[in-house]
């Protein structure tokens, strides 16, 4: 077998040690277990190796012609690489170990070893330097991540900001609603980092779509055999959660049925895995989002009322940009310095027309179209300046109401007449079509049928 599996098997061992024949044994065996292997006979050769290409391992003889292990750790110390040492012996002691352990050596190995053991030493350190890199990797994108949702000096989103600042350290519900687009998603996270929790997991289920059985099988899991396919039993995302925040996205749109089995967590923090006789008991907080007004959903009875009741107290709305015109130009430069940054571009720079035509618009799809926007600028827009005429935005449809439709039209040919022009502006694309109307694809795919638009493409 040549293979020690995928990942691992290409990692760069570098052996260091003074007895050829043992060198020469030990990189054949590694090699056939799928290592690259390099070799050196000395400290001097093993400096030069670590010059020429940083090895995610080395396995080095204690003592060396021209000086011992402790000098090559110090070595690597400095120069702050992930390589993990191990380092072998003839003649192990107990202070020599202390200290090639306290220069950073992963392992301390006295000779005779069995390769077999050996090789597990390796996938040992191998392994921990993955999850150190995950680590590493999670603090590097975190911040990236971490958008700050309350931007812009409107009085609108200071008052969000003041008001998820005092709620933010309750352990209660949290309901947060506001049209498409709005950034709930982005508050969430803003209350997880900030609040009691931030510790603990933040758990996203999206209700939107899921079939009752689906969504209470992700919820609550089963035990085995509860129905026919259920081969083992499955945690639910609430035992996931426990400690730390489930977050119910698209509430609105969650199973009629489902309902009261999520107010009974929140009640009595009790659930039930399907088919199991026991209840089980797990401490979540729940943060819930819709963009349905779910008072209105209330009244069409498609949401339980005790369910509203229960997450209402603590309720957040975030308003819609058109209501807050004078954020944009803020929240458009960071999410231009955002794109600069992911495209590896210069970062482009909003001129005074570009500004005002972002500010006039009425953004149905409120910042997700923005970054959208600002996304294709981008990637299409070379220049560094961009000019209103550049965003290809609709001329007329301001914020505050004034646009070229004739006043006898009724609401349908209205509606037909908008649609037309912005499919035209978009081409036919019917995907940014629907983002710019603030409309489901398969919404807008109906209405095509419906007013019979036929050139529209799907994209
Ligand atoms: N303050 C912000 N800074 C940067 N990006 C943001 C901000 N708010 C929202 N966005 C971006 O806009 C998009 C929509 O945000 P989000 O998913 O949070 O909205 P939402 O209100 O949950 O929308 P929906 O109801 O459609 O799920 C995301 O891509 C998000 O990254
Ligand atoms: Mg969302």
């Amino acid at each position: 077998m040549n293979s020690t599996g995928a990942g691992v098997n290409q990692a760069k061992i570098l052996l260091v040690d003074d007895d050829p024949a043992i060198l020469a044994a030990l990189a054949e065996y590694l090699q056939l277990h799928g290592y690259l292997v390099e070799q050196a006979m000395n400290l001097k050769m093993a400096h030069a190796a670590l010059e020429k290409d940083m090895p995610d391992i080395v396995l080095i003889d204690y003592q060396l012609p021209d000086g011992d292990a402790i000098e090559f750790l110090t070595t690597l110390k400095h120069m702050n690489a992930p390589t993990k040492c191990i380092v072998l012996t003839g003649y192990g002691t107990i202070d020599l170990a202390v200290r090639a352990i306290k220069e950073g050596a992963e392992q301390f190995v006295t000779k005779p070893v069995l390769l077999s053991v050996l090789t597990s030493y390796v996938r040992a350190c191998l392994e921990k330097q993955q999850s150190q890199r995950k680590i590493l990797a999670h603090k590097l994108v975190g911040p990236r991540y971490e958008k700050d949702p309350f931007q812009g000096s409107s009085v609108l989103i200071q008052r969000l900001a003041e008001e998820a600042r005092k709620i933010g350290q309750t352990e209660r519900p949290i309901l947060l609603q506001g049209e498409t687009g709005t950034g709930k998603g982005v508050l969430a996270q803003w209350l997880h980092r900030n609040g009691p929790r931030a510790e603990e997991a933040l758990v996203d289920v999206n209700c939107a779509g899921l079939s009752k059985e689906l969504l209470e099988s992700e919820l609550f899991g089963y035990e085995k055999g509860a129905f026919t396919g259920a081969g083992s039993s499955k945690l639910g995302l609430v035992e996931v959660a426990h400690r730390g925040i489930l977050f119910l996205d698209e509430l609105g749109e969650m199973d009629l049925q489902v309902q009261p089995k999520v107010l009974k967590v929140l009640e009595d923090k009790r659930f039930r895995r399907l088919g199991d006789v026991r209840e089980r008991v797990v401490d979540i907080q729940v943060i819930a989002a819709s963009n349905r007004d779910l008072r209105q959903s209330v009244k069409e009875m498609k949401f339980r009322e005790d369910l509203y009741f229960r997450l209402n107290t603590f309720q957040l709305r975030v308003p819609p940009l058109r209501d807050r015109a004078e954020d944009i130009p803020v929240i458009a430069n960071s999410l231009l310095r955002d794109l600069a940054k992911d495209l590896a571009r210069e970062q482009q720079e909003l001129a005074r027309s570009a500004e005002d035509a972002l500010k006039a618009h009425s953004w149905p799809g409120n910042i997700r179209e923005l970054r959208n926007i600002l996304e294709r600028v981008a990637l299409t827009c070379d220049d560094c300046v961009i000019e209103a005429r550049d965003l290809g935005l609709a001329k007329g449809v301001s914020s505050s109401g004034g646009h070229s439709f004739g006043s006898g039209l009724t609401l349908a040919e209205l509606d037909r007449q908008y649609i037309v022009r912005i499919l035209e502006e978009e081409s036919g694309r019917v995907e940014q079509a629907a983002l710019r109307l603030g409309i489901p694809r398969s919404t807008l795919y109906q209405k095509i049928k419906m007013y019979e638009l036929a050139d529209a493409q799907a994209s």
